[in-house]
């Protein structure tokens, strides 16, 4: 872990950024076109973060340079200076719910100092994760979803039937969901958004106490810098399913591939995070429309001042 802070100046560039994007998306909410959706996201933030006076550089992005013809890994944005900063965005994290005008789609971003957000390669991994206030260790990705919520349940003082866990809905989550159900466990369900799922770990006003499963490694990397910000506990495993996946991670510098991640070595400093509602659910409201402005609510948070701000914007549309 190391000590380097981002200027706190930061907080409201990064506010326009996932602002602008989530505008974008949000035009195409709908309209069933996913990618369309997402490319509007995409061109949005590039250039707001184009617009910065920054010396980033996409750690987490669209993807590889040869498949992402934007925000691609490696890419450098920002105006340039001194500040030199690791990205990690996801401009449009729901592109299913924005196609389908669903709740919970969002834009989101996170900067730390360079060098210090974990280089995710696009592929799967297991996540387990949980808010504020347990002692370290209380969750494990090498327990069985049963003994999570067990110890859980112990720290929290309560029985395993009152605590709600998170889980996309997928087919191959179905064993952890049958396993959660067992022991008494309620089972949250999302269609997409694991991001957002983590971090309301972190709120009990969600009556989310656990996030388990597996879904997006770049989108690990997204909720840990906002658990940084909010605290709660984090561990990560990649997945492999074939032989590319795992050159991927070789060529962002994975030499361990059975490595259990936990949240500082995911975010080793101080980072900023700051996501948009697209379209509205548990953690933001959408975009809106009204009487001629556009409006956007945005969360923007910062570790290092463990500050956290929900911004709402209204400009003419
Ligand atoms: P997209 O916005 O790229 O569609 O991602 C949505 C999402 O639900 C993520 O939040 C999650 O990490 C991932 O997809 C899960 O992947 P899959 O849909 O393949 O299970």
């Amino acid at each position: 872990m190391t000590n380097q802070v981002l200027d706190r100046g930061l907080v409201l560039d990064a506010v326009r950024v996932t602002e602008a994007a989530a505008i974008a998306a949000w035009r195409l909410v709908g309209r069933g076109d996913e990618m369309a959706a997402d490319q509007a996201a995409v061109d949005a933030m590039r250039t707001a973060l184009n617009e910065i006076d920054i010396d980033g550089e996409i750690v987490i992005g669209e993807g590889e340079r040869d498949e992402a013809p934007m925000l691609y890994i490696g890419e450098k944005v920002g105006r340039g200076g001194k500040l030199k900063i690791d990205i990690a965005l996801d401009p449009l994290e729901g592109t299913t719910l924005t196609a389908k005008a669903m709740p919970n789609a969002l834009a989101v971003m996170a900067w730390a100092p360079k060098g210090t957000l974990l280089h995710a390669p696009d592929t799967y991994m297991d996540k387990i994760a949980c808010g504020p206030g347990y002692p370290a260790g209380v969750i494990d990705l090498d327990r069985t979803p049963a003994e999570n919520v067990q110890t859980l349940a112990d720290a929290k003082g309560v029985t395993p039937d009152q605590i709600t866990v998170c889980v996309l809905d997928r087919p191959r989550h179905a064993e952890i969901i049958g396993s959660l159900r067992e022991i008494g466990a309620r089972v949250h369900l999302i269609g997409d958004g694991d991001i957002a799922g983590v971090i309301n770990t972190a709120d009990p006003a969600t009556g989310i106490d656990l996030y388990l499963g597996s879904g997006g490694a770049p989108e690990g990397v997204l909720a840990c810098a906002a658990l940084k910000c909010v605290g709660g506990q984090f561990q990560g495993r990649l997945l492999f399913r074939n032989p590319d996946e795992r050159a991927r991670a070789q060529r962002l510098g994975v030499t361990d591939f059975d490595k259990k991640y936990d949240l500082h070595e995911m975010v080793q400093a101080d980072a900023i995070f700051a996501a948009t509602g697209v379209t509205s659910g548990a953690l933001l409201d959408g975009v809106r429309l009204e009487a001629g402005f556009v409006h956007t609510h945005t969360l923007v948070m910062n570790s290092a001042t463990h500050t956290v701000r929900e911004v709402r914007m209204k400009r003419p549309a």
